[in-house]
């Protein structure tokens, strides 16, 4: 879509059919990458990542080798093929900034220091993007982090909230932003928090929120979020379940 959409939504539907705070149809499963300690695979409508968690294991290069902690670090990449126009591959402005945040997002949930001087490395591959990609990507690596048996205080669940224009200009918020909410809409945010202790993880905006808009639409994130985490708890216990049942 590359003109501006008269409306984003209209008599309480979004573009894609949905109500304000349903999400998109969502994927989740573990144990995808054989030969990562874990792996997950997680979609929210068509976008779809893979976290794969190698570690702990050694740390390189030596010198940052922390004596105390493990070094956890996450690295968000997008497939050229993973979005409309090709993407030039590689990381960007973009992906050291989201692999920042990520692994910031990360490193709070961690026992980091039962594994001092070793390395957790999460590789986070976006392939296939339709918006909110960095909220589904820390899903992901949080599920591949339990899956690799890596001990955490809490998961750590994501979703994104914006604000859209219905057909008379008036304004609404929406949880799960999705490329047309993302391209037009008046503002969007990532959030992740921990889902047992609400602490916060991430929360990065673009566009303008009031005060009241983004209580509201954090109000409608936290609710996903109850959603999006039983989802992660079956992903998690399904992996075990198989050929017991
Ligand atoms: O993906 P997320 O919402 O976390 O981050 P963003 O930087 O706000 O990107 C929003 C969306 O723009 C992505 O999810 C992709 O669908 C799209 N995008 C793109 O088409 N080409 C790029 N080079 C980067 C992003």
């Amino acid at each position: 879509m590359n003109e501006k959409p008269e409306y984003l939504i209209k008599n309480g539907k979004r573009l894609d059919g949905r109500k304000p705070e349903e999400l998109r149809e969502i994927k989740m499963r573990t144990g995808v990458v054989s030969n990562a300690d874990g792996s997950a695979m997680v979609s929210f409508g068509k976008t779809k990542v893979i976290a794969a968690v190698y570690g702990p294991r050694e740390v390189h290069p030596r010198h940052l080798l922390l004596p105390d902690r493990a070094l956890l670090r996450a690295w968000y990449d997008m497939f050229s093929f993973s979005v409309e126009d090709r993407k030039r591959p590689g990381p960007g402005r973009r992906e050291i900034e989201i692999s920042k945040v990520l692994t910031e997002a990360l490193r709070s949930v961690v026992f980091l220091e039962k594994f001092p001087r070793t390395a957790i490395d999460i590789f986070i591959a976006v392939v296939q993007a339709d918006a909110s990609t960095r909220v589904t990507g820390l899903n992901a690596a949080a599920l591949a982090l339990a899956d690799a048996g890596i001990p955490m205080k809490d998961l750590v669940t994501a979703v994104s909230f914006g604000k859209v224009y219905d057909e008379k200009g008036k304004e609404h918020m929406v949880v799960d932003v999705f490329k047309p909410e993302d391209n037009w809409g008046l503002a969007d945010v990532a959030y992740a928090v921990t889902p047992n202790f609400g602490e916060i993880l991430l929360l990065q905006m673009d566009g303008n929120l009031t005060r009241e808009e983004l209580f509201t639409g954090k109000r409608m994130a936290d609710e996903a979020v109850r959603k999006i985490y039983r989802q992660q708890v079956k992903a998690l216990k399904d992996k075990y379940l198989e050929g017991l049942e």
